[in-house]
C-alpha cells in the first residue's frame, strides 16, 4: 500500500515510448524552424552555424592558450601541438558567485587575471601566444573570432554581455592590464570541442553531445538544409550545426510532459521560462529534481518517517553527485545512500528510506537520459547517415553509473532501422579542440600573409 502512495508521487517521470516519438518529431520542428532564414527569428532552438571549417591537416605546431568557461571549473591551459603529439598543462580557476551574477567587465576583468597568473606561473609572459576559447554558452558568430552571445544560461548572468562580442570583451580586458601578449584567435562551444577531439581518431564522428552542468549537441549538416548560412560566405558542403538544444521546450513543446518538481525548478531559476529541455536532463538540476521529489515523500510520511533534515529542505543542497552515488550502490548494503544521508544530517532512516531513494534518483536521471536518446535519436535519423560516432563529454555522462548503458539502449529503440551509432567518450574537447581550431586559423592567418 506504501508502494502505491509513493508511485502516486513519482508516477508523473514515467514516459512511454510514444511520449519520446513525440518529442523527437517536436524536435525535428524545432530544429527545422531554426535553420530556416526567417523562422530562425522567433525560433527558441537557434541552431546555430559554426565557422569551424578547415580541420587539422597534422601540420599545426607551437605552444597555444585556451580557456574553458561554462563547465564546472573554469581553467586555462597550455597546450603544445606537434603534428599528432599534443601535450598540455591546465590549472583551475574559481570563478566566485558574485562574478557570475555581476558585471561584464568583472567576468572579464577576472579572467585576465587568471591568464596572467598562468602566464606568470608558467613563465610565459614573454611570449606572444594565440588562444583559442571554449566558451560554453549560445553565440551567434560572424567569424572564428566574433561570437555574440545571445543569451546567458546555466548559472551566469554578467550584465552587459548579451548581444555583445566576447571576443572584443575579452581583448578589452587584457588591453586594460596591458601587460601580456595575448591573441584570441577562435571561439567554439565545448559540443564543438567533443566532435572535435573525436574526429581526430574516428572519421565517423559527426556529432558532439554534452551532458554535464548544461546540455547540447551539435552536428555535420548539409548545406541545402541551412538556409541560415549567410551567402557572402565561401560555400563549403557541410556545416558544422550548434543546435542550442537546451532551448527545446521554451516554446512550450514540452509542456504535456512537465511535472511539478519541473516548474517548481524553472521557476526559482535565474532564468525562468528558459533552457527548458536542459533543466530536465543535466547536471545542474537533476539533484534538485530529486531533492523535490523526497522532499514531497518526506512530507507525506512517506520517507524517513516524515522527519528530514535543514539540509534536506534547502535548495540546491542535495547535488547531482549524489544521484550517481546512490545508484551506484549495488548489493552493498547501500553504503553510498547512507553516506548522502549522513552528510544531509538525516539521523533516522531504514533501508525502505534508502531503497525509496534510490528509486527516486533512478526514475529522475533515466527520464534524463531518454529525453537526451530522443534528442539524439532525430538528429541522427535527420542525418540518415549509416553510421554516426557521437562525441560525449561532461560529468552527468562520465560519472552517472548507467546513463551511457540507458541511452545504448533508448538510442537503438528509437532510430531508424538500418542507421548505426556508437558513443565515444571526449577527451580533453574542451582544451584540445580549441586549441586545434586556433591553430588552424593561425595557419590560415600565416598562409594568407
Ligand atoms: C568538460 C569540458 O570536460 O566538459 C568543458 O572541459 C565542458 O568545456 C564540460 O563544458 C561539460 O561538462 P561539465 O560537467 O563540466 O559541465
Ligand atoms: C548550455 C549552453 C551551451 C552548452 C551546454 C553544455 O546549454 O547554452 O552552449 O554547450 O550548456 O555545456
Amino acid at each position: 500500500c506504501e508502494d502505491m502512495l509513493v508511485e502516486n508521487i513519482v508516477r508523473p517521470f514515467h514516459l512511454s515510448d510514444d511520449d519520446y516519438k513525440k518529442i523527437m518529431d517536436l524536435m525535428l520542428e524545432s530544429f527545422n524552424k531554426g535553420l530556416g532564414k526567417e523562422s530562425n527569428e522567433t525560433a527558441r532552438v537557434k541552431m546555430f552555424p559554426t565557422y569551424v571549417r578547415a580541420v587539422p591537416d597534422g601540420t599545426e605546431e607551437g605552444d597555444f592558450l585556451a580557456l574553458d568557461l561554462g563547465g564546472t571549473n573554469f581553467r586555462v591551459l597550455l597546450i603544445n601541438l606537434k603534428g599528432q603529439e599534443v601535450t598540455m598543462e591546465s590549472k583551475i580557476y574559481l570563478i566566485p558567485q558574485h562574478i557570475m551574477l555581476g558585471t561584464g567587465i568583472q567576468l572579464f576583468d577576472h579572467i585576465a587575471e587568471c591568464i596572467f597568473k598562468f602566464m606568470k606561473e608558467n613563465c610565459l609572459l614573454e611570449k606572444n601566444l594565440p588562444l583559442g576559447f571554449t566558451f560554453s554558452f549560445p553565440c551567434k558568430q560572424k567569424g572564428l573570432n566574433k561570437a555574440f552571445l545571445s543569451t546567458w544560461t546555466k548559472g551566469f548572468k554578467c550584465e552587459g554581455v548579451e548581444g555583445n562580442d566576447i571576443v572584443k570583451l575579452l581583448h578589452e580586458a587584457i588591453e586594460r592590464r596591458g601587460d601580456m601578449h595575448v591573441e584570441c584567435l577562435a571561439v567554439i562551444n565545448d559540443t564543438v570541442g567533443a566532435l572535435m577531439s573525436c574526429a581526430h581518431s574516428d572519421r565517423n564522428c559527426a556529432l558532439g553531445l554534452i551532458l554535464g552542468t548544461g546540455t547540447n549537441a551539435c552536428y555535420i549538416e548539409e548545406l541545402p538544409c541551412v538556409e541560415l548560412w549567410d551567402e557572402d560566405m565561401e560555400d563549403p558542403n557541410f556545416v558544422l550545426i550548434n543546435t542550442e538544444w537546451g532551448a527545446f521546450g521554451d516554446d512550450g513543446a514540452l509542456d504535456f510532459i512537465k511535472t511539478d518538481y519541473d516548474k517548481h525548478v524553472d521557476k526559482h531559476s535565474i532564468n525562468t521560462g528558459r533552457q527548458i529541455y536542459e533543466k530536465m536532463i543535466s547536471g545542474m538540476y537533476m539533484g534538485e529534481i530529486v531533492r523535490l521529489v523526497l522532499e514531497k515523500l518526506r512530507r507525506h510520511g512517506l520517507l524517513f518517517q516524515g522527519k528530514g533534515s535543514e539540509e534536506l529542505s534547502t535548495r540546491g543542497r542535495f547535488y547531482t553527485k549524489y544521484v550517481s552515488e546512490i545508484e551506484s550502490d549495488v548489493d552493498d548494503g547501500f553504503k553510498n545512500t547512507k553516506q548522502v544521508f549522513d552528510e544531509l544530517c538525516i539521523d533516522h532512516f531504514t533501508e525502505e528510506d534508502c531503497r525509496i531513494a534510490q528509486y527516486v534518483c533512478s526514475l529522475v536521471s533515466t527520464r534524463a537520459a531518454y529525453l537526451a536518446s530522443a534528442g539524439i535519436a532525430c538528429l541522427l535519423n535527420k542525418m540518415n547517415r549509416p553510421e554516426v560516432t557521437v562525441g560525449v563529454d561532461g560529468s552527468l555522462y562520465r560519472f552517472h553509473p548507467h546513463f551511457h548503458d540507458l541511452m545504448m539502449e533508448k538510442i537503438q529503440q528509437l532510430l531508424n532501422p538500418g542507421l548505426k551509432f556508437k558513443l565515444m567518450l571526449s577527451h580533453d574537447g574542451s582544451g584540445k579542440g580549441a586549441a586545434l581550431v586556433a591553430a588552424v586559423a593561425n595557419r590560415l592567418n600565416a598562409e594568407k600573409k
